[in-house]
Order: C-alpha cells, then structure tokens, then sequence
C-alpha cells in the first residue's frame, strides 16, 4: 500500500463530492443501534458527524494512517486513532466497519476483507464504498504520463492506488462469510468549475504519490503534462463546468 502524504487542504477543496458517496453509504447501513463505530481511513473525518447523526448512541471513531489527516479529524472532536488499516486490530468487535474511499490504496483485498468481517461484533456490519476508476483518464493518464517522460526513471517505483476486483469477485469473496450482502455501483457526474479542476481533483488524491516523488523543474513538467491530458479528456462545457465522471462501488455486508 502506498502511504503517500496527504494534503488536507488540497482534499477539502471537493468536500461536498467527496462526503456525498459517504452518506449515501451510511444511509444503507442496516444496524439497528450501533455501540461501537469505526471509520477506516477516516481523513480529515468528514464522515465522523454524519455517522454519529445515524448512530446517536455509538462511540464513532477515525481511523487513519496520515498524522496530517488524522490532526484535522481529531479537530471534529471525535475519538481518533493512527493505524495502519493493514495490520489494524480493533480492541474489542466492531458493530459497523465503515469505510469510504480509502480501502482502495490496500492490496490484497482477497486476505483483507474477510479479515475485517472478523473484527464485527454478532450481526454488524461492513459498509464500504471505493473508487473504480482506474481506467478513467483521471487516473489512467497519471500512468502513462509517468512511463513516458524524462521522469520515468524518478517515477520507476510509483504506482497510484491498485485496480479494485470486479462486483462478481467481491460477492464471491464475501457472501459465503455474511448473512446479508448489497452491492451497487453508481456513476456521479461531478460538475466542477476553476482552473484545471479535474487536474485540483487529482492534486488532493491519486495524483500525491506521483507529485510527492519528483522536484523541480520535473514535478512542474509533469503536472504540465498532465493538465493538458486532462483539459483533452474532460473539455469544459459550454457553461465553462467541468464535468468528471466518477464510479464508486458500495458493499454492505452484515454478518450474522
Ligand atoms: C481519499 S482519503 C478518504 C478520507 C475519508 N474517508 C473521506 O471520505 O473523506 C483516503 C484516506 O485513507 C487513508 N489511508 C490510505 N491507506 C491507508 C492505510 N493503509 N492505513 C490507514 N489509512 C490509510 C489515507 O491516509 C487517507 O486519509
């Protein structure tokens, strides 16, 4: 897994895009009435008020890898810890495993999702939602921009975050483990306005390993070159709006 360092400024910038898939998750979860609530990967903790909203009575909390993160969502007040999702061990079962775009930058996801339906308490849950854009030029042309400049050697060992299974691997992988499984993918069209928005996008996210392996003068050539892949890909409409496509795949597993 990459532990990039994360901007949490640069993160913000698309707050609203960002927490939309995050409630849409939360409003699918299942349980009851939650004591216990983690949030793998939490970020900035956008998602932490919105989780203690849904569950009033749980202890919610953030957890995360990146200390820059993890310091802004400590700010929201919440109970917060650093870990790496990898080897985390919660200290007793979990009734909801939250987690919204972050289990992507794992590998291995074979051995780490039945691992964390280990961690669930008797009939919770694990709610999960990842980006599956790897083919997207948002994410493909980093790829290809890396391998193909005068940076390709500095870049030789830097990957965005790995391709996610498909739908029909997960439901293979977890059904036979939970009492319950929904899975869905949606598309957002996320409408962006600003300079090079798609290209800001990127800057808080996917883009970060790459960015965070080069100086100056390749890092501005690079980012030179992924500007112009970008503005190609996603032209401004007439309105002068951006407008990136984005899939996100949903799992909600509960155990029984
Ligand atoms: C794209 S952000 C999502 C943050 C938050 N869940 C949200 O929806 O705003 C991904 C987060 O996952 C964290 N992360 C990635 N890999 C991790 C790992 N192996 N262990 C812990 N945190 C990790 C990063 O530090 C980052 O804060």
């Amino acid at each position: 897994m990459t532990q990039a360092t994360w901007d949490a400024a640069q993160y913000l910038r698309f707050e609203d895009e960002r927490l939309r898939p995050a409630l849409d998750l939360i409003a699918r979860i299942p349980h009851p009435g939650p004591a216990r609530v983690v949030d793998l990967g939490c970020g900035a903790g956008n998602a932490l008020p919105a989780l203690a909203a849904r569950f009033p009575s749980a202890a919610v909390t953030g957890v995360d890898g990146s200390a820059a993160m993890l310091a802004r969502a400590a700010a929201t007040g919440f109970a917060t810890a650093q870990a790496d999702i990898a080897a985390w061990t919660p200290a007793a079962p979990v009734d909801v495993l939250f987690s919204n775009a972050a289990l992507h930058w794992l590998t291995g996801h074979d051995r780490l999702f039945p691992r964390l339906l280990g961690h669930l308490a008797p009939g919770g849950a694990l709610a999960v939602q990842m980006p599956a854009m790897h083919a997207a030029p948002l994410r493909a042309e980093q790829d290809r921009i890396a391998r193909a400049g005068p940076w390709a050697a500095a870049l030789a060992g830097i990957a965005s975050a790995p391709a996610i299974l498909e739908p029909g691997d997960y439901y293979d992988l977890l059904r036979p483990r939970v009492a319950a499984l929904d899975l869905w993918v949606t598309d957002y069209i996320h409408v962006l306005r600003g300079e090079d928005p798609v290209v800001q996008w990127a800057m808080g996210t996917s883009l970060r390993p790459y960015l965070d392996a080069l100086e100056a003068p390749a890092r501005e050539g690079f980012l030179a070159a992924y500007r112009a892949a970008m503005r190609a890909a996603y032209p401004p409409r007439a309105d002068g709006a951006v407008l990136l496509p984005f899939r996100r795949m949903f799992m909600v597993a509960r155990v029984a």
